[in-house]
Protein backbone atom coordinates (compact mmCIF):
# COMPACT_ATOMS: atom_id res chain seq x y z
CA UNK A 1 0.00 0.00 0.00
CA UNK A 2 1.52 3.07 -0.98
CA UNK A 3 1.62 6.03 1.41
CA UNK A 4 2.16 9.53 1.15
CA UNK A 5 4.59 11.73 3.66
CA UNK A 6 3.78 15.26 4.16
CA UNK A 7 5.61 17.43 6.31
CA UNK A 8 3.52 20.31 7.42
CA UNK A 9 3.68 23.93 8.52
CA UNK A 10 4.39 25.66 5.00
CA UNK A 11 1.89 28.37 3.13
CA UNK A 12 0.38 27.68 0.03
CA UNK A 13 1.48 30.20 -2.61
CA UNK A 14 1.06 30.01 -6.29
CA UNK A 15 -0.75 28.80 -9.42
CA UNK A 16 -2.77 25.61 -9.77
CA UNK A 17 -4.68 24.14 -12.34
CA UNK A 18 -7.71 21.84 -12.16
CA UNK A 19 -8.04 18.73 -13.70
CA UNK A 20 -11.06 17.45 -15.85
CA UNK A 21 -14.16 16.36 -14.30
CA UNK A 22 -14.07 13.07 -12.28
CA UNK A 23 -18.29 12.50 -11.76
CA UNK A 24 -18.47 14.03 -15.35
CA UNK A 25 -16.37 12.15 -16.96
CA UNK A 26 -17.16 8.62 -15.52
CA UNK A 27 -20.67 8.73 -16.81
CA UNK A 28 -19.46 10.22 -20.38
CA UNK A 29 -16.90 7.17 -20.76
CA UNK A 30 -20.25 4.50 -20.17
CA UNK A 31 -22.12 6.63 -22.50
CA UNK A 32 -19.88 6.04 -25.31
CA UNK A 33 -21.60 2.47 -25.78
CA UNK A 34 -24.34 4.13 -27.08
CA UNK A 35 -22.59 5.94 -29.74
CA UNK A 36 -22.68 5.22 -33.57
CA UNK A 37 -19.16 6.68 -34.48
CA UNK A 38 -16.00 7.23 -32.21
CA UNK A 39 -15.98 10.10 -29.43
CA UNK A 40 -13.58 12.36 -28.33
CA UNK A 41 -13.35 13.62 -25.07
CA UNK A 42 -10.78 16.47 -24.19
CA UNK A 43 -8.73 16.77 -21.25
CA UNK A 44 -10.10 13.49 -19.72
CA UNK A 45 -8.42 13.33 -16.43
CA UNK A 46 -5.90 10.30 -15.45
CA UNK A 47 -6.96 8.53 -12.57
CA UNK A 48 -7.65 4.80 -11.45
CA UNK A 49 -11.19 5.29 -11.77
CA UNK A 50 -10.87 5.94 -15.43
CA UNK A 51 -8.74 3.96 -15.93
CA UNK A 52 -11.44 1.18 -14.15
CA UNK A 53 -14.31 2.84 -17.09
CA UNK A 54 -11.24 2.16 -19.91
CA UNK A 55 -10.68 -1.49 -19.11
CA UNK A 56 -14.72 -2.44 -19.03
CA UNK A 57 -14.50 -0.46 -22.03
CA UNK A 58 -11.81 -2.91 -23.84
CA UNK A 59 -13.44 -5.80 -22.37
CA UNK A 60 -17.14 -4.98 -24.16
CA UNK A 61 -14.84 -4.52 -27.21
CA UNK A 62 -13.99 -0.42 -27.75
CA UNK A 63 -10.74 0.54 -29.17
CA UNK A 64 -9.10 3.34 -26.74
CA UNK A 65 -6.54 5.86 -27.45
CA UNK A 66 -5.16 8.76 -25.68
CA UNK A 67 -3.36 11.79 -27.65
CA UNK A 68 -2.16 13.24 -24.88
CA UNK A 69 -4.70 14.54 -22.62
CA UNK A 70 -7.42 13.54 -24.94
CA UNK A 71 -9.13 10.52 -25.09
CA UNK A 72 -10.59 8.76 -28.51
CA UNK A 73 -13.36 6.02 -27.91
CA UNK A 74 -14.12 3.72 -30.79
CA UNK A 75 -16.83 1.86 -29.95
CA UNK A 76 -17.94 0.55 -33.53
CA UNK A 77 -16.42 -2.90 -32.14
CA UNK A 78 -18.33 -3.30 -28.63
CA UNK A 79 -20.48 -6.46 -28.87
CA UNK A 80 -20.03 -7.84 -25.33
CA UNK A 81 -22.65 -6.70 -22.61
CA UNK A 82 -22.01 -8.99 -19.78
CA UNK A 83 -19.00 -7.27 -17.73
CA UNK A 84 -17.72 -9.50 -15.29
CA UNK A 85 -18.50 -8.73 -11.60
CA UNK A 86 -14.04 -8.17 -11.35
CA UNK A 87 -14.60 -5.27 -13.24
CA UNK A 88 -17.91 -4.07 -11.88
CA UNK A 89 -16.68 -3.90 -8.40
CA UNK A 90 -13.96 -1.59 -8.53
CA UNK A 91 -15.59 1.38 -8.77
CA UNK A 92 -19.18 2.89 -8.08
CA UNK A 93 -19.36 4.47 -11.52
CA UNK A 94 -19.38 1.21 -13.19
CA UNK A 95 -22.88 1.14 -12.94
CA UNK A 96 -23.66 3.45 -15.76
CA UNK A 97 -22.42 0.66 -17.50
CA UNK A 98 -26.14 -1.38 -16.95
CA UNK A 99 -28.05 1.35 -18.49
CA UNK A 100 -26.13 2.73 -21.54
CA UNK A 101 -25.72 -1.55 -22.15
CA UNK A 102 -29.54 -1.82 -21.68
CA UNK A 103 -30.12 0.81 -24.02
CA UNK A 104 -27.90 -0.60 -26.95
CA UNK A 105 -28.09 -4.41 -26.12
CA UNK A 106 -31.80 -4.53 -24.21
CA UNK A 107 -29.39 -6.59 -21.78
CA UNK A 108 -26.79 -5.61 -19.26
CA UNK A 109 -25.53 -6.96 -16.15
CA UNK A 110 -26.69 -4.99 -12.73
CA UNK A 111 -24.54 -6.02 -9.87
CA UNK A 112 -23.81 -4.24 -6.72
CA UNK A 113 -21.07 -1.89 -8.09
CA UNK A 114 -17.90 -1.00 -5.81
CA UNK A 115 -16.89 2.49 -4.34
CA UNK A 116 -16.05 3.87 -1.68
CA UNK A 117 -17.80 2.94 2.26
CA UNK A 118 -19.94 5.54 2.64
CA UNK A 119 -22.20 3.83 4.33
CA UNK A 120 -25.28 1.72 2.66
CA UNK A 121 -25.44 2.61 -1.34
CA UNK A 122 -27.76 0.43 -2.90
CA UNK A 123 -29.06 0.57 -6.28
CA UNK A 124 -32.56 0.08 -5.98
CA UNK A 125 -33.49 3.29 -7.87
CA UNK A 126 -31.17 2.48 -10.37
CA UNK A 127 -32.78 -1.22 -10.96
CA UNK A 128 -36.14 0.64 -10.05
CA UNK A 129 -35.94 2.85 -12.84
CA UNK A 130 -34.82 0.40 -15.52
CA UNK A 131 -37.78 -1.69 -14.48
CA UNK A 132 -40.18 1.11 -14.85
CA UNK A 133 -38.24 1.21 -18.36
CA UNK A 134 -39.54 -2.40 -18.84
CA UNK A 135 -35.69 -4.23 -18.11
CA UNK A 136 -37.38 -7.92 -16.45
CA UNK A 137 -34.51 -9.76 -13.96
CA UNK A 138 -33.66 -12.77 -16.01
CA UNK A 139 -34.92 -15.77 -13.99
CA UNK A 140 -32.08 -18.18 -14.80
CA UNK A 141 -29.69 -15.36 -13.72
CA UNK A 142 -30.48 -12.40 -11.27
CA UNK A 143 -27.92 -10.19 -11.84
CA UNK A 144 -29.09 -9.99 -15.53
CA UNK A 145 -32.09 -7.44 -16.87
CA UNK A 146 -33.51 -8.34 -20.49
CA UNK A 147 -36.43 -6.53 -22.45
CA UNK A 148 -37.14 -4.02 -24.93
CA UNK A 149 -36.98 -0.72 -23.42
CA UNK A 150 -39.51 2.41 -23.52
CA UNK A 151 -40.20 5.58 -22.66
CA UNK A 152 -41.99 6.33 -19.50
CA UNK A 153 -42.58 8.62 -16.56
CA UNK A 154 -40.24 8.10 -13.52
CA UNK A 155 -40.96 9.78 -10.43
CA UNK A 156 -36.67 8.80 -8.29
CA UNK A 157 -37.61 9.36 -4.65
CA UNK A 158 -34.54 11.08 -3.72
CA UNK A 159 -32.39 12.67 -6.37
CA UNK A 160 -29.67 10.47 -6.71
CA UNK A 161 -26.96 11.42 -9.16
CA UNK A 162 -25.98 8.21 -10.61
CA UNK A 163 -29.59 7.21 -11.00
CA UNK A 164 -30.64 10.38 -13.06
CA UNK A 165 -27.39 9.58 -15.22
CA UNK A 166 -28.36 5.90 -15.33
CA UNK A 167 -32.00 6.29 -16.48
CA UNK A 168 -30.37 9.30 -18.78
CA UNK A 169 -28.31 6.86 -20.74
CA UNK A 170 -31.40 4.02 -21.15
CA UNK A 171 -33.98 6.39 -21.82
CA UNK A 172 -31.37 7.38 -25.30
CA UNK A 173 -32.05 3.79 -26.31
CA UNK A 174 -36.21 3.68 -25.46
CA UNK A 175 -38.71 4.28 -27.96
CA UNK A 176 -40.55 7.12 -27.29
CA UNK A 177 -39.89 9.71 -24.82
CA UNK A 178 -38.58 9.16 -20.75
CA UNK A 179 -38.87 11.37 -17.98
CA UNK A 180 -37.34 11.77 -14.91
CA UNK A 181 -38.95 13.51 -12.43
CA UNK A 182 -37.38 14.24 -8.94
CA UNK A 183 -33.93 14.27 -11.08
CA UNK A 184 -30.69 15.47 -9.63
CA UNK A 185 -29.60 18.91 -10.86
CA UNK A 186 -25.58 18.40 -10.33
CA UNK A 187 -23.45 19.89 -13.32
CA UNK A 188 -22.01 16.70 -14.19
CA UNK A 189 -25.32 15.68 -15.80
CA UNK A 190 -25.52 18.67 -17.62
CA UNK A 191 -22.09 17.64 -18.97
CA UNK A 192 -23.58 14.33 -20.12
CA UNK A 193 -26.73 15.52 -21.45
CA UNK A 194 -24.17 18.01 -24.00
CA UNK A 195 -22.60 15.04 -24.72
CA UNK A 196 -24.97 13.04 -25.55
CA UNK A 197 -26.60 16.22 -27.54
CA UNK A 198 -23.19 16.85 -29.32
CA UNK A 199 -24.08 13.52 -30.91
CA UNK A 200 -27.66 14.58 -31.73
CA UNK A 201 -29.94 13.13 -28.82
CA UNK A 202 -32.52 15.16 -27.92
CA UNK A 203 -32.92 16.13 -24.16
CA UNK A 204 -34.03 18.65 -22.21
CA UNK A 205 -34.58 20.17 -18.74
CA UNK A 206 -30.66 18.53 -17.15
CA UNK A 207 -29.86 20.96 -14.24
CA UNK A 208 -33.09 21.04 -13.32
CA UNK A 209 -35.81 18.32 -11.74
CA UNK A 210 -37.44 17.56 -14.37
CA UNK A 211 -35.50 15.93 -17.04
CA UNK A 212 -36.85 14.66 -20.78
CA UNK A 213 -35.22 12.82 -23.44
CA UNK A 214 -36.42 11.69 -26.65
CA UNK A 215 -35.34 8.09 -27.27
CA UNK A 216 -32.63 7.88 -30.38
CA UNK A 217 -28.84 6.97 -30.35
CA UNK A 218 -26.09 9.43 -31.21
CA UNK A 219 -23.69 9.35 -33.69
CA UNK A 220 -20.42 10.71 -32.79
CA UNK A 221 -18.98 13.35 -30.05
CA UNK A 222 -15.73 15.65 -29.85
CA UNK A 223 -16.22 17.40 -26.10
CA UNK A 224 -13.76 19.38 -23.86
CA UNK A 225 -14.25 18.30 -19.97
CA UNK A 226 -15.95 20.26 -17.37
CA UNK A 227 -13.06 21.40 -14.65
CA UNK A 228 -13.47 19.04 -11.34
CA UNK A 229 -15.32 21.11 -8.80
CA UNK A 230 -14.21 18.67 -6.28
CA UNK A 231 -10.50 18.93 -7.44
CA UNK A 232 -11.07 22.81 -7.01
CA UNK A 233 -12.93 22.83 -3.55
CA UNK A 234 -9.91 20.80 -2.11
CA UNK A 235 -7.41 23.15 -3.31
CA UNK A 236 -9.23 26.13 -2.06
CA UNK A 237 -9.82 24.23 1.37
CA UNK A 238 -6.06 23.42 1.51
CA UNK A 239 -4.52 26.93 0.79
CA UNK A 240 -7.46 27.98 3.67
CA UNK A 241 -5.99 25.42 6.00
CA UNK A 242 -2.17 25.90 5.18
CA UNK A 243 -2.66 29.89 4.91
CA UNK A 244 -1.00 31.27 1.70
CA UNK A 245 -1.97 33.06 -1.59
CA UNK A 246 -3.34 30.54 -4.51
CA UNK A 247 -4.76 31.43 -8.04
CA UNK A 248 -6.56 28.41 -8.72
CA UNK A 249 -6.68 28.02 -12.45
CA UNK A 250 -9.64 26.54 -14.71
CA UNK A 251 -12.50 26.90 -12.96
CA UNK A 252 -16.21 27.28 -12.95
CA UNK A 253 -16.83 29.87 -10.10
CA UNK A 254 -21.03 29.27 -9.89
CA UNK A 255 -20.10 25.31 -9.56
CA UNK A 256 -18.19 26.45 -6.52
CA UNK A 257 -20.33 28.92 -4.90
CA UNK A 258 -22.00 27.07 -1.77
CA UNK A 259 -18.02 25.86 -0.96
CA UNK A 260 -16.39 29.46 -1.48
CA UNK A 261 -19.07 31.32 0.96
CA UNK A 262 -18.35 28.80 3.87
CA UNK A 263 -14.73 29.87 3.30
CA UNK A 264 -15.45 33.14 3.00
CA UNK A 265 -17.28 32.86 6.34
CA UNK A 266 -14.37 31.54 8.11
CA UNK A 267 -12.25 34.47 7.29
CA UNK A 268 -10.93 33.71 3.36
CA UNK A 269 -10.53 36.45 0.72
CA UNK A 270 -11.88 35.51 -2.33
CA UNK A 271 -11.87 36.94 -5.70
CA UNK A 272 -13.34 35.36 -8.58
CA UNK A 273 -12.73 35.92 -12.15
CA UNK A 274 -13.98 34.14 -15.26
CA UNK A 275 -12.36 30.71 -15.26
CA UNK A 276 -9.86 31.49 -11.89
CA UNK A 277 -10.52 31.96 -8.21
CA UNK A 278 -7.90 33.79 -6.40
CA UNK A 279 -7.61 32.43 -2.15
CA UNK A 280 -6.08 34.65 0.39
CA UNK A 281 -5.95 32.70 3.79
CA UNK A 282 -4.73 33.67 7.57
CA UNK A 283 -6.05 32.92 10.43
CA UNK A 284 -9.70 31.16 10.43
CA UNK A 285 -12.39 31.14 12.71
CA UNK A 286 -15.89 28.88 12.86
CA UNK A 287 -18.00 29.70 9.48
CA UNK A 288 -21.11 28.37 11.68
CA UNK A 289 -23.01 25.15 10.61
CA UNK A 290 -22.76 23.17 7.75
CA UNK A 291 -25.37 21.33 6.06
CA UNK A 292 -24.55 18.67 3.10
CA UNK A 293 -27.14 18.72 0.54
CA UNK A 294 -27.78 17.73 -3.38
CA UNK A 295 -26.98 20.47 -5.76
CA UNK A 296 -26.97 23.42 -5.09
CA UNK A 297 -26.40 22.82 -1.81
CA UNK A 298 -23.19 22.06 -0.01
CA UNK A 299 -21.77 19.09 -1.59
CA UNK A 300 -20.80 16.23 0.88
CA UNK A 301 -17.85 15.63 -1.42
CA UNK A 302 -16.47 19.01 0.18
CA UNK A 303 -17.58 18.03 3.65
CA UNK A 304 -14.62 16.22 4.59
CA UNK A 305 -11.97 18.00 2.78
CA UNK A 306 -13.88 21.39 5.02
CA UNK A 307 -13.73 19.51 8.41
CA UNK A 308 -9.79 19.56 7.80
CA UNK A 309 -9.34 22.82 6.90
CA UNK A 310 -11.63 24.16 9.89
CA UNK A 311 -9.70 21.98 12.81
CA UNK A 312 -7.98 25.52 13.79
CA UNK A 313 -10.55 27.65 13.23
CA UNK A 314 -11.38 29.79 16.47
CA UNK A 315 -14.44 28.47 17.77
CA UNK A 316 -17.04 25.43 17.10
CA UNK A 317 -18.29 24.20 13.34
CA UNK A 318 -21.42 22.09 12.78
CA UNK A 319 -21.42 19.90 10.20
CA UNK A 320 -24.41 17.56 9.35
CA UNK A 321 -23.78 15.08 6.34
CA UNK A 322 -27.09 14.53 5.25
CA UNK A 323 -26.51 12.72 1.70
CA UNK A 324 -24.52 9.61 3.08
CA UNK A 325 -25.33 7.51 5.97
CA UNK A 326 -21.44 7.05 7.23
CA UNK A 327 -19.08 9.20 6.03
CA UNK A 328 -16.97 10.58 9.01
CA UNK A 329 -14.49 8.27 8.51
CA UNK A 330 -12.00 10.92 8.38
CA UNK A 331 -12.81 11.95 12.09
CA UNK A 332 -10.68 9.83 14.01
CA UNK A 333 -7.43 10.54 11.68
CA UNK A 334 -8.47 14.02 12.59
CA UNK A 335 -8.46 13.47 16.60
CA UNK A 336 -5.10 11.36 15.97
CA UNK A 337 -3.52 14.57 14.59
CA UNK A 338 -4.61 16.67 17.62
CA UNK A 339 -8.14 17.88 16.51
CA UNK A 340 -11.12 17.92 19.28
CA UNK A 341 -14.51 16.65 17.72
CA UNK A 342 -17.46 15.33 19.17
CA UNK A 343 -19.50 12.37 16.41
CA UNK A 344 -23.21 12.19 17.23
CA UNK A 345 -24.37 9.32 14.37
CA UNK A 346 -23.89 11.77 10.96
CA UNK A 347 -23.70 15.65 13.47
CA UNK A 348 -20.00 16.52 13.92
CA UNK A 349 -18.93 19.34 16.00
CA UNK A 350 -15.66 20.66 15.33
CA UNK A 351 -14.37 22.65 18.39
CA UNK A 352 -11.01 24.59 16.76
CA UNK A 353 -7.79 23.96 18.50
CA UNK A 354 -4.60 26.10 17.90
CA UNK A 355 -2.18 23.02 16.54
CA UNK A 356 -2.65 20.17 14.98
CA UNK A 357 0.70 17.74 15.22
CA UNK A 358 1.71 15.25 12.67
CA UNK A 359 1.16 11.53 12.75
CA UNK A 360 0.31 7.91 10.77
CA UNK A 361 -3.27 7.73 9.85
CA UNK A 362 -4.79 5.88 7.07
CA UNK A 363 -7.35 6.83 3.85
CA UNK A 364 -10.57 5.23 3.95
CA UNK A 365 -12.28 7.03 1.16
CA UNK A 366 -11.20 9.21 -1.86
CA UNK A 367 -12.17 12.51 0.20
CA UNK A 368 -11.02 11.40 3.48
CA UNK A 369 -7.78 11.04 2.09
CA UNK A 370 -7.57 14.46 0.72
CA UNK A 371 -8.91 15.63 3.94
CA UNK A 372 -6.15 13.76 5.59
CA UNK A 373 -3.57 16.08 3.32
CA UNK A 374 -5.11 18.93 4.00
CA UNK A 375 -4.90 18.56 7.68
CA UNK A 376 -1.38 17.53 7.55
CA UNK A 377 -0.61 20.37 5.33
CA UNK A 378 -1.40 22.46 8.60
CA UNK A 379 0.31 20.42 11.13
CA UNK A 380 3.51 20.69 13.06
CA UNK A 381 6.15 17.51 11.98
CA UNK A 382 5.24 15.09 9.46
CA UNK A 383 1.97 13.01 8.86
CA UNK A 384 2.22 9.26 7.04
CA UNK A 385 -0.88 8.84 5.33
CA UNK A 386 -1.77 5.21 4.19
CA UNK A 387 -3.90 4.17 1.49
CA UNK A 388 -2.33 6.71 -0.98
CA UNK A 389 -4.77 4.55 -3.90
CA UNK A 390 -8.25 6.06 -2.49
CA UNK A 391 -6.83 9.91 -3.31
CA UNK A 392 -5.11 8.31 -6.92
CA UNK A 393 -9.08 7.22 -7.84
CA UNK A 394 -9.82 10.84 -8.11
CA UNK A 395 -6.75 13.36 -8.19
CA UNK A 396 -4.93 13.70 -11.12
CA UNK A 397 -0.98 14.74 -10.41
CA UNK A 398 -1.94 15.08 -6.78
CA UNK A 399 1.34 15.33 -5.32
CA UNK A 400 2.56 17.19 -8.13
CA UNK A 401 0.30 20.02 -7.76
CA UNK A 402 0.76 20.85 -3.71
CA UNK A 403 4.80 20.26 -4.73
CA UNK A 404 4.26 23.28 -7.18
CA UNK A 405 2.30 25.19 -4.63
CA UNK A 406 4.99 25.21 -2.08
CA UNK A 407 4.07 21.81 -0.22
CA UNK A 408 6.35 19.58 1.09
CA UNK A 409 4.73 16.31 0.00
CA UNK A 410 6.10 13.07 -1.26
CA UNK A 411 5.19 9.44 -2.02
CA UNK A 412 6.47 6.58 0.27
N1 LIG B 1 -29.27 5.99 -3.01
C1 LIG B 1 -30.19 5.00 -2.76
N2 LIG B 1 -30.53 4.16 -3.79
C2 LIG B 1 -29.99 4.28 -5.02
C3 LIG B 1 -29.06 5.31 -5.28
C4 LIG B 1 -28.70 6.17 -4.24
O1 LIG B 1 -30.70 4.85 -1.65
O2 LIG B 1 -30.33 3.47 -5.91
C5 LIG B 1 -28.88 6.90 -1.90
C6 LIG B 1 -27.39 6.74 -1.54
O3 LIG B 1 -27.18 5.64 -0.69
C7 LIG B 1 -27.08 8.07 -0.93
C8 LIG B 1 -27.96 9.04 -1.72
O4 LIG B 1 -28.98 8.23 -2.33
O5 LIG B 1 -27.44 8.08 0.42
C9 LIG B 1 -27.23 9.83 -2.79
O6 LIG B 1 -26.54 8.96 -3.66
P1 LIG B 1 -26.29 9.30 -5.20
O7 LIG B 1 -26.90 8.22 -6.00
O8 LIG B 1 -26.69 10.71 -5.47
O9 LIG B 1 -24.72 9.19 -5.29
P2 LIG B 1 -23.87 8.35 -6.32
O10 LIG B 1 -24.42 8.49 -7.68
O11 LIG B 1 -23.60 7.00 -5.79
C10 LIG B 1 -22.32 10.36 -6.95
C11 LIG B 1 -20.84 10.61 -6.95
C12 LIG B 1 -20.35 10.70 -5.52
C13 LIG B 1 -21.09 11.85 -4.81
C14 LIG B 1 -22.61 11.61 -4.89
C15 LIG B 1 -23.43 12.74 -4.32
C16 LIG B 1 -20.10 9.54 -8.97
C17 LIG B 1 -19.37 8.42 -9.61
N3 LIG B 1 -20.17 9.53 -7.65
O12 LIG B 1 -22.48 9.13 -6.25
O13 LIG B 1 -18.97 11.03 -5.59
O14 LIG B 1 -20.71 11.88 -3.46
O15 LIG B 1 -22.99 11.44 -6.28
O16 LIG B 1 -23.10 13.94 -4.88
O17 LIG B 1 -20.59 10.43 -9.65
C18 LIG B 1 -16.75 11.12 -4.82
O18 LIG B 1 -16.45 11.66 -5.89
O19 LIG B 1 -15.95 11.04 -3.85
C19 LIG B 1 -18.08 10.54 -4.66
C20 LIG B 1 -18.38 9.67 -3.70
Amino acid sequence: MQSLLVDGGRKLNGTVRISGSKNAVLPMLAATVLFKEPCCIRGCPKLTDVDAAIDILKYLGAEIQWYDGDLMVDPRSIRKWDIPDSLTRRMRGSVFFAGALMARFGKCRLVQPGGCPLGKRPINFHVDGLTALGARQDSDDPGVYLGEISGTEIMLPYPSVGATENLILAGVGASGETVIRNAAKEPEIECLCDFLRAGGCCISGDGSEIVRIKGGLPSGADMQMIPDRMEAATFACAAASAGGDVIIEHVNTAHLETVLQVLERAGCRIDRFEHTIRLRSDRLHSPGTIITAPYPGFPTDAQAPMMAALLRAQGTTTIYETVFSDRMHHISAFVEMGAKIELNKNSAYIHGVSELHGGAVTAQDLRGGAAMVIAALAANGTTTIHGLNHIQRGYEDFTLKLCALGAKVQKA
